[in-house]
């Protein structure tokens, strides 16, 4: 079963079964099946933050479970309940179309619902946990659905409990967020405001344009060259360490954590390390955003692999800073 359609990195790679459910009825049957137990399976989304090394030899597993339902309306906000194979975008969308804030920012991330809340999907200064408040899942071992509560799934900057202690063990079903019918704009990153000031008004629709914009100059669309967004993700590290570095290298951006470590940006140690626009077999850096690896030029698993590992050489030798992917290498 050919996956280049099913991940955004678009290598020639294939699988054994692949397996698309529509319910969650269906769900709990096809984890009952001989099928499951005696092979390996692996659940994706989107495939926007995969790297697949080579055939995968068991199941993909994919959730064709798709609505959006209210499940409670109040004064001030509205609780949805979205099927966890909802194009993550399309309910940016519907959610922009009605006025009701807080996912704008983070518009255009490609993927799928159930994604969101596994990853903590985030940009332009938001992130998914912030309007999460309840997370269902399937446990895979025993079939029972499980409801986890924003504080039960551990959140931080991309991260959260399904991609480590639990890793492999829940399949999300449906995500319930809480938006805003007085939305609160935020546009404390980087160069959003300064995109917005080509608008007369602030409004949910024209931050989303904004973002649009914004992610339109600087990430390849995967139908041109297959990505998988960001590569890395940004190192978090001490302030003590940053306060060294910034000697050398004053220009450093920034971000705080929390009052002993700061967050940088990857893409800017990359970029300053000259691997902008490099390439490497048929895989390269990407010339407008350095921590966007693309296949550029049929490129193999093998390209992307060496290619990241020199980067991240050069990183570690440079900055003594150990970056570490954010696709998930399969
Ligand atoms: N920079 C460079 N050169 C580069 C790339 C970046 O100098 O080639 C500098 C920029 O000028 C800026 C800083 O590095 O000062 C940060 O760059 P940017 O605002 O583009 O964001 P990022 O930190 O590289 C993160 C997310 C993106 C998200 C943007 C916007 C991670 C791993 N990535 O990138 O997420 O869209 O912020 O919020 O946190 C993704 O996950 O796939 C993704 C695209």
């Amino acid at each position: 079963y050919s996956l280049q359609a099913y991940h955004t990195f678009h290598l020639p790679i294939k699988s054994r079964w692949y397996i698309e459910y529509k319910s969650i009825e269906e769900l709990k049957k096809i984890l009952k099946e001989d099928l499951l137990k005696k092979h390996s399976f692996l659940h994706i989304g989107g495939g926007s933050n995969l790297l697949f090394i080579q055939d995968y030899n068991g199941v993909i597993l994919h959730s064709g479970i798709q609505y959006i339902d209210i499940l409670e309306e109040k004064d001030d906000s509205i609780l949805l309940k979205v099927g966890s194979g909802m194009i993550w975008d399309d309910f940016v969308k519907y959610c922009v179309n009605n006025n009701w804030g807080g996912t704008e920012n983070l518009s255009m991330i490609p993927g799928e619902v159930g994604a969101s809340a596994v990853q903590n999907i985030g940009a332009y200064g938001a992130e998914v946990k912030d309007i999460i408040e309840n997370v269902n899942t399937i446990e895979i071992a025993t079939g029972h659905e499980r409801t986890f509560k924003n504080m039960d799934c551990k959140y931080n900057y991309r991260e959260s409990v399904f991609k480590k202690e639990l890793k492999g063990k829940y399949i999300v079903t449906s995500v319930e967020y809480r938006v805003r019918k007085n939305p609160v704009f935020n546009l404390s990153y980087g160069n959003l405001k300064e995109a917005l000031s080509n608008y007369d008004t602030i409004t949910l629709q024209n931050i989303r344009e904004a973002v649009m914009t914004i992610r339109e100059s600087k990430l390849p669309d995967p139908n041109t060259f297959g990505n998988a967004g960001s590569f890395f993700m940004n190192p978090i590290i001490s302030l003590k360490q940053y306060k060294k570095l910034q000697e050398k290298y004053p220009d450093m951006p920034h971000y705080p954590i929390d009052d002993k470590h700061v967050k940088v940006p990857a893409g800017w140690m990359i970029d300053r390390c000259g691997w902008k626009g490099k390439e490497h077999g048929g895989a390269a850096v990407y010339d407008k955003q350095s921590l966007v690896l693309i296949n550029k030029n049929d490129a193999t698993p093998k390209d992307v692999i060496e290619l990241s590992q020199q980067i991240q050489k050069s990183i570690k030798d440079t900055y003594d800073i150990t970056i570490y992917p954010e696709v998930n290498f399969i």
